[in-house]
């Protein structure tokens, strides 16, 4: 293969990672739009520059090479160094500041409080006037064409919110809240991911973000909010019962039964999430069975034990009852 082609096959696959649902270049709502199109000023701003600067260095090192006259070389340092540098800078200045301002424009009524874990996230939906939230973990659904007010913190260590499709990124610190707001406008399934080094597990904290027609996601919240549905046969009882007997619930709430822990993640409708453990794992019985079995190995240093005691058939039970959390 030709080094053209290699260039050219490379540059190609470039382009394909501009799409997609994580991507900075394929935005799903305003704010995202907004800050494409910053980019989309910047970048030729930047290659127009470098084309200038490489010209320039072109002609004084090979077409050129002579000493320059005093003259010229003080115009060059002056316009060159100070002038363009300085209208350049201050023109992006002007242009981009403003596009700031949608990042905390108010919302239109909907809170989300969302808690960065090691390595998950904690995601409360906080409605208009709610006196106390909808608890959910590790996904954020979102009503498309609404802004929404996020509120951000952290528990031990600094994290970062960023969902490239949707909006700007927010870091998340211990005792403080930082907010920020998003309007989605494309109903879709987007992912983020923490973007703030915050420990052995860091880049396995990601999550997904569903942005759906308002409608559905009133219905949605209404059944977030409800209580677990209870085992529908024999295998998932026996797995509640395995759920109950090796003490999951000192450490997770299934809201409508014994469990009520708040050190993980809420596992109320766990079943009807997108992702297990954080936006790494598909959701469905094999792999709650790997995640309860292999946790450690799965997300290093993560502070679930790893239940690799219980046999195949206890695995298959306790998949089965959370899969059917839904
Ligand atoms: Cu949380 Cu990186």
């Amino acid at each position: 293969m030709s080094s053209r082609w290699v260039v050219g096959v490379c540059g190609l696959s470039l382009l394909a990672a501009c799409e997609g649902r994580q991507s900075v270049l394929d935005p799903a709502g305003e704010d995202a739009a907004r800050l494409a199109g910053l980019f989309w000023v910047m970048f030729p701003a930047a290659v127009v520059i470098w084309i200038c600067l490489a010209a320039l260095f072109i002609y004084v090192v090979r077409i050129n090479p002579v000493a320059m006259k005093r003259g010229w070389a003080e115009a060059l340092i002056v316009g060159g160094g100070i002038l363009v540098p300085t209208v350049a800078l201050a023109g992006l200045l002007s242009y981009s500041l403003p596009l700031m301002s949608l990042h905390r424009a108010p919302g239109d009524g909907l809170t989300i409080r969302v808690v960065g874990e090691q390595w998950w996230w904690r995601v409360e939906y906080w409605p208009e006037g709610a006196e106390t939230p909808i608890i959910s973990a590790n996904e954020m659904r979102l009503p498309s064409d609404e802004r929404v007010d996020l509120v951000l913190t952290s528990h031990e260590v600094i994290h970062s919110f960023w969902v490239p499709a949707l909006g700007g990124k927010t870091d998340m610190f211990p005792g403080r809240e930082t907010s920020m707001s998003l309007r989605a406008l494309e109903p879709g399934v987007y992912r983020g991911q923490c973007t703030e080094f915050c420990g052995a597990s860091h880049a396995l904290m990601a999550f997904e973000v569903e942005v759906m027609e308002p409608a559905a996601f009133d219905a949605w919240l209404e059944h977030a909010a409800s209580p677990a549905e209870t085992p529908v046969d024999a295998a998932a009882e026996r797995g509640q019962a395995v759920f109950q007997r090796e003490g999951c619930g000192a450490c997770h709430t299934v809201r409508g039964t014994p469990a009520v822990g708040e050190v993980g993640p809420d596992l109320t409708h766990v079943g009807a999430r997108h992702s297990l453990g954080a936006g790494i794992l598909p959701n469905d019985p094999e792999a709650f069975a790997h995640w309860v079995r292999d946790t450690g190995e799965i997300k290093p240093a993560v502070a679930m034990p790893a239940y690799d005691h219980l046999a195949e058939t206890e695995l298959a039970d306790l998949s089965l009852y959370l899969e059917g959390l839904q």
